[in-house]
């Protein structure tokens, strides 16, 4: 009889092989929050993606009822559920890449900055985490207030000295996937073709779409059908969470726009070329020290930071308005890293 390291040894050899086989790296995804609204599809994508080799699923509880489910899929990755502090460490060793959607979400009346509290201890305490048991992976922040959570992760990496700006991101890409459905409804142009950078921040009036640069370009749109693609790409969040009335905010497009975000890492740290995508990361792109724009990812994480390139004078007057709120966002998480 094989003892069970034998096994173990025997099972990690085979699927070394099968990514071998495929001509890539191996590569483990830590999703932390994975039973939850966002966790489950997010886990479900995840497994899906043929750069995955090990999945990760961890919570706080009902991991190991979602690792069971998604590991009966016909695809590569190996999934495993992890439950509990006790297990988290060895849910993080090794990874790649960490996906955070741990935390609680909006109810209808509550602003992103309402959930405050209660995510930010929880984002700090996984972040610990990650500085002990992962130090070098890619973060991909979920949890909200996004403009006040990486900022807080950054102090926590800092204060255990594992900081490395080119590998913590907030994930700003369901603004993007918002900016280019509603862009491509009003301007009639094939969704699978729209492109439109966001920057900016996370929340409210710190979305800054930049319709000016959206492809394929239109001029079938005036200023008010721009304002009110903006203002619905800010409100975003908003218009899922009253239309779920009390139970919670998007979690299926969200899902989707973080499996988007982690493939992008994926594929950058794989040395696929040119790979850019819209990110809430530090940043000399304005005064303020964090703020989303369009970054190129590669095998380090941020290879570069892009510029926001030329505004109309509706996005400069948004981007003067934004300035305020998100630089006390940013300094609202830097007090409470310092403070707790
Ligand atoms: P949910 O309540 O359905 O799921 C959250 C999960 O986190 C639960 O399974 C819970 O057990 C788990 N959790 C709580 N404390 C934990 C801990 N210490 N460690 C690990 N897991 C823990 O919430 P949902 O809808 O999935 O949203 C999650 C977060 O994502 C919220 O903060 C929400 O505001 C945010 N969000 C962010 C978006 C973005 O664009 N960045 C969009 C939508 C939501």
């Amino acid at each position: 009889l094989r003892s069970a390291s034998q096994l173990v040894r025997r099972s990690r050899r085979d699927y070394s092989s099968a990514a071998a086989a495929a001509g890539q790296p191996e590569r483990k995804v830590a999703i932390l929050g994975a039973a939850g609204g966002i966790g489950q599809p997010l886990a479900l994508l995840m497994k899906l993606n043929p750069l995955v080799s090990s999945l990760s699923l961890y919570d706080i509880a009902g991991t190991p009822g979602v690792a069971a489910d998604v590991s009966h899929i016909n695809s590569p990755a190996l999934v495993k559920g992890f439950v509990g502090e006790e297990q988290l460490g060895e849910a993080l060793e090794g990874s790649d890449v960490v996906i955070i959607p741990a935390g609680v979400p909006r109810k209808p009346g509550m602003t992103r900055d309402d959930l405050f509290n209660i995510n930010a201890g929880i984002v700090k305490g996984l972040c610990t985490a990650i500085s002990k048991y992962c130090p070098n992976a890619l973060v991909n922040m979920i949890s909200n207030p996004v403009n006040s959570t990486v900022p807080i992760a950054a102090e926590v990496f800092k204060k255990a000295g594992t900081y490395d700006e080119k590998k913590l991101f907030g994930v700003t890409t369901l603004d993007v996937v918002r900016a280019k459905t509603f862009y491509a409804g009003k301007a009639s142009v094939p969704v699978t073709e729209v492109n439109v950078p966001v920057v900016g921040g996370h929340a409210g009036i710190t979305i800054l779409p930049l319709f000016s640069q959206a492809t394929p370009a239109t001029n079938a749109l005036s200023h008010e059908d721009i304002k009110a693609l903006t203002k619905r790409t800010q409100d975003g969040g908003t218009e899922v969470v009253e239309a779920k009335a009390g139970k919670g905010s998007a979690t299926l497009s969200m899902a989707y726009a973080g499996a988007v975000f982690a493939d992008a890492c994926l594929k950058g740290l794989n040395g696929v070329p040119d790979v850019v995508e819209c990110s809430f990361v530090q940043s000399t792109v304005t005064e303020l020290p964090f703020f989303a724009s369009k970054v190129r990812l590669g095998k380090n994480g941020v290879e570069e930071v892009h510029g926001l390139g030329q505004l109309s004078e509706f996005e400069k007057g948004g981007l003067e308005n934004l300035k305020g709120e998100l630089k006390s966002s940013i300094e609202k998480g830097i007090k409470f890293a310092h403070a707790n």
